[in-house]
């Protein structure tokens, strides 16, 4: 189980020095625009998947006129991740104060999921969110998995840079292909067996929150169905030429999902949306539960927008069932204060000008 028992946070936007002790179960963090609950939300997920869901560079996060930015925390079981970035060099993360290379280990001690006004994008994005979304499962059911992510990623990369060249070397090309094409079956095959466990997890999900009897989802793989990739790269190949970069493969993937036979983008008002993209965060959490006994630490940015009153009580009472720990942010506590279910006390934390405190 994932909770975190202690977080840290230096000079991460405008909260210059916060340190809370968060409940294991509900923490409701509230306070007025711009006063700093996002960004709160922002350190804990950098500790959990080594990125912002807000900037794609991490220097952005630095508080202004700081040099570093530190974000610290420990979790029940035992373990303690540490991410400092300096402006002037790269970041440095720590699991139990060593040093990490990649973000592997200490993303598998804390299984981060977000839900806030980006992940609308799962619907209405591109393939990247929602591989990215598969993926995240994927890499926490599937040790190996990431291995053959990064090797299948260089390949690609490799491959790209010769098909940019005006006569390429076809030995070369040929040599990466058959890498790629190997990693491409494992990525492949890791995926769609994730995917047949999520699907139903997701249906049964979605049932709990709203009537969708039409949704329907489909695991793409990134080429032709009935063909092996090294046949379709072959076929492809003066396309790839064309636009110096390969045109198929696991980095196309993608997840479909639909309200019958239209995108549910297309047919879905915002508020059904929202509760279709909690659904497929919660799905992927109870999954990850069942699956390798991990709970998800689940962030929650302004759950109150977009959601009428029965449907925030909804979607609370699946984290509820969950039994993880859960981060939510709201302006006015009172949004919140009738959704979860009777008798689970959140412990409330203001925040003002970056500054937190816990209240009674
Ligand atoms: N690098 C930075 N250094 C200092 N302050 C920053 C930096 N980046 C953003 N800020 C400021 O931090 C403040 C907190 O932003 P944040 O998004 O966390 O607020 P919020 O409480 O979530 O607000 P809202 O209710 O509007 O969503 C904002 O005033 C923002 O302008
Ligand atoms: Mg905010």
């Amino acid at each position: 189980m994932s909770v975190i028992s202690r977080l840290d946070v230096l000079n991460v936007r405008n909260l210059s020095n916060v340190k809370l002790l968060p409940a294991q179960k509900l923490n409701l963090i509230f306070g007025d625009n711009g006063s700093g609950k996002t960004s709160l939300l922002e350190a804990i997920h950098l500790l959990g998947l080594g990125r912002s869901f807000r900037s794609q560079k991490l220097d952005s996060i630095i508080q202004n006129e700081k040099e570093e930015c530190v974000v610290f925390c420990e979790l029940a079981e035992g373990a303690s991740i540490g991410l400092s970035k300096s402006r002037r060099q790269g970041h440095q993360l720590k699991l139990m104060g060593e040093k990490q290379r990649n973000w592997a280990d200490a993303a598998r001690h804390l299984p981060v999921q977000i839900l806030n006004s980006e992940s609308f994008l799962l619907l209405e994005g591109s393939s990247k969110v929602r591989r990215r979304y598969l993926d995240w499962g994927v890499f926490h059911v599937e040790q190996d998995f990431v291995g053959a992510w990064r090797k299948a990623a260089k390949c690609l990369a490799h491959r790209n840079l010769l098909l940019k060249q005006r006569s390429p070397d076809r030995d070369q090309l040929a040599a990466w292909d058959i890498e790629l094409c190997r990693l491409s079956e494992l990525i492949d095959s890791s995926r769609s067996e994730y995917f047949a466990l999520l699907c139903p997890a997701l249906l049964e999900t979605v049932a709990k929150l709203i009537d969708l009897p039409d949704l329907n989802l489909q695991y793409c793989r990134g080429w032709d169905n009935t063909a092996d990739l090294a046949s379709v790269l072959k076929a492809g190949l003066v396309k790839d030429l064309k636009y110096g970069a390969t045109q198929h493969g696991p980095h196309r993937a993608d997840l479909v999902v639909k309200i019958g036979r239209s995108d549910a983008v297309e047919i879905l008002s915002r508020g059904q949306q929202k509760l279709l993209v909690s659904a497929m965060k919660v799905a992927q959490g109870y999954l990850l539960s069942q699956l390798i006994g991990v709970k998800s630490v689940y962030l929650l940015d302004d759950l109150p927008s977009e959601l009428d009153a029965s449907n925030r009580r909804r979607v609370c009472a699946l984290l509820d069932e969950l039994d993880c720990q859960v981060f939510m942010t709201c302006v006015d506590p009172e949004d919140l204060e009738k959704s979860w279910p009777a008798g689970l006390m959140p412990r409330k934390f203001h925040v003002e000008h970056g500054k937190i405190a816990q209240r009674y």
